[in-house]
């Protein structure tokens, strides 16, 4: 997904600096050239060789050091980066940037490139707060450059307040979803449910389900990373939200329900990897039920077919867990929902369906056309039923 892509990463001098290390082992890993660019005062906290070792390419620490690559064209740096990041970014480097001064190899880099820079400040909570650096992120800001964070939480000082660096995650997700803006669903609306829904019982109990959540999640990052603009309908999971995708939660199928429809109205694309309870009690218990009576019977009503009510110029996805007849079932509901996509997968396979982070589906479309698609991480099978979805919103013209 993100081969040939260029990052700079620039580090500066917070103690916060080591954890660029694994912001640069996990940017490399998804297949990304990091660049690391060091400031003087980053190499007191962290050393070159960490960055060159996880991103198996050299580190520019000196603007003067005539025997780096790097050195003879300064900003050659800028140009191949798709995006600047500068994680940590300390008061003193965010000052710099914001008044254009370009003393070392960062602020050069930041100063001559024409793309994207997101800044990750990680300084004090008193330096944070000086109105002489909120009005420096504000300038930035008003320029175009994305600030994430800082969070608020224990400072190296050992006080609480505003100063940590941003999460990995928050960082990796913005710039995945700069990286982005440009890619094949660039400005597409796209809802994605996920999630298994919880229909009250009593007070305190409910009907649930085994679904975890993590495939819905793959699809709203995946399609984040390639542009869309993302709704997340999600019931309660354990996960994080995602970066970058407007989150809207709700617990019941009557709430995903109208939760959907309203995010669908005005959408390109609809997938719907929730887990949508079928039936929900009749009645909801006041307080908590008594263990009393020998036996207690539920009173079930069907709940509504969200994907079935969705209706007007929108794609369809669905997904169908199945346990026998996988394909003809997932036929059949591709028909009687009125889908352009399904993806079905066999719920009694170890390594695929609820929990797991991988997934072996088959993918059937309208026409009929079945294909099976091997073992992989769940994000992956995102990008492929992504796939799919591009070549829909915009067929060939045979
Ligand atoms: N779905 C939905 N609304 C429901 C139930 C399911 O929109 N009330 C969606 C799911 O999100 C999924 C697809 O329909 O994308 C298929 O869900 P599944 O549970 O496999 O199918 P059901 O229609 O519920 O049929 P059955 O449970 O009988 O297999």
């Amino acid at each position: 997904m993100f081969e040939g892509k260029n990052v700079v990463l620039g580090v500066t001098g917070s103690i916060s600096a080591y954890k660029a290390v694994d912001i640069a082992s996990k940017l490399t890993q998804k297949g990304l050239a990091v660049d690391v660019v060091m400031t003087k005062a980053a190499m007191e906290f962290v050393t070159p060789l960490s960055f060159r070792s996880v991103t198996h390419r050299p580190v520019v620490t000196d603007m003067w050091e005539l025997s780096s690559e790097f050195s003879v064209e300064h900003v050659a740096l800028a140009e191949r980066a798709d995006v600047v990041v500068v994680a940590p970014a300390t008061a003193n480097t965010i000052a710099k940037l914001a008044t254009g001064l370009a003393d070392e190899m960062l602020s050069c880099t930041v100063l001559a490139t024409k793309s994207p820079v997101i800044v990750a400040p990680a300084m004090d909570a008193g330096m944070y707060g000086n109105a002489v650096t909120q009005e420096n992120l504000a300038r930035l800001r008003s320029r175009g450059f994305i600030i994430v964070g800082p969070a608020h939480g224990r400072l190296a000082s050992g006080l609480v307040g505003m100063g940590r660096l941003a999460e990995t995650d928050e960082i990796l997700g913005t710039i995945f979803q700069v990286l982005g803006r440009k890619d094949d669903l660039a400005d597409k609306q796209i809802v994605v449910s996920a999630g298994g829904t919880r229909e009250p019982i009593d007070a305190v109990r409910y009907i649930g389900n085994r679904s975890s959540g993590k495939m819905g999640y793959a699809v709203a990052e995946a399609a984040r990373d390639r542009g869309a603009i993302v709704t997340l309908v999600t019931s309660v999971t354990e996960i994080p939200p995602p970066v970058g995708v407007e989150v809207m939660p709700v617990e019941t199928a009557l709430e995903m329900r109208d939760a959907v429809l309203k995010a669908s109205a005005a959408a390109d694309v609809l997938i719907m990897a929730a887990a949508v309870a079928d039936y929900h009690p009749a009645r909801v218990a006041e307080g908590k039920i008594k263990r009393e009576s020998e036996t207690l019977t539920l009173d079930l009503v069907k709940t509504a077919d969200i994907l079935s009510e969705v209706k007007g110029d929108i794609i369809k996805v669905g997904f169908a867990a199945e346990s026998e007849d996988l394909i003809a079932r997932a036929t059949d509901k591709l028909a009687k929902k009125n889908l352009d996509l399904i993806a079905v997968n066999d719920i009694t396979a170890e390594d695929s369906g609820f929990g797991t982070d991988t997934n072996r589906v088959t993918l059937i479309d309208r026409e009929g056309k079945v294909e099976p698609l091997p073992l992989m991480d769940k994000y992956e099978v995102a990008h492929k039923i992504l796939d799919k979805v591009v070549a829909l919103l915009s067929p060939s013209p045979d």
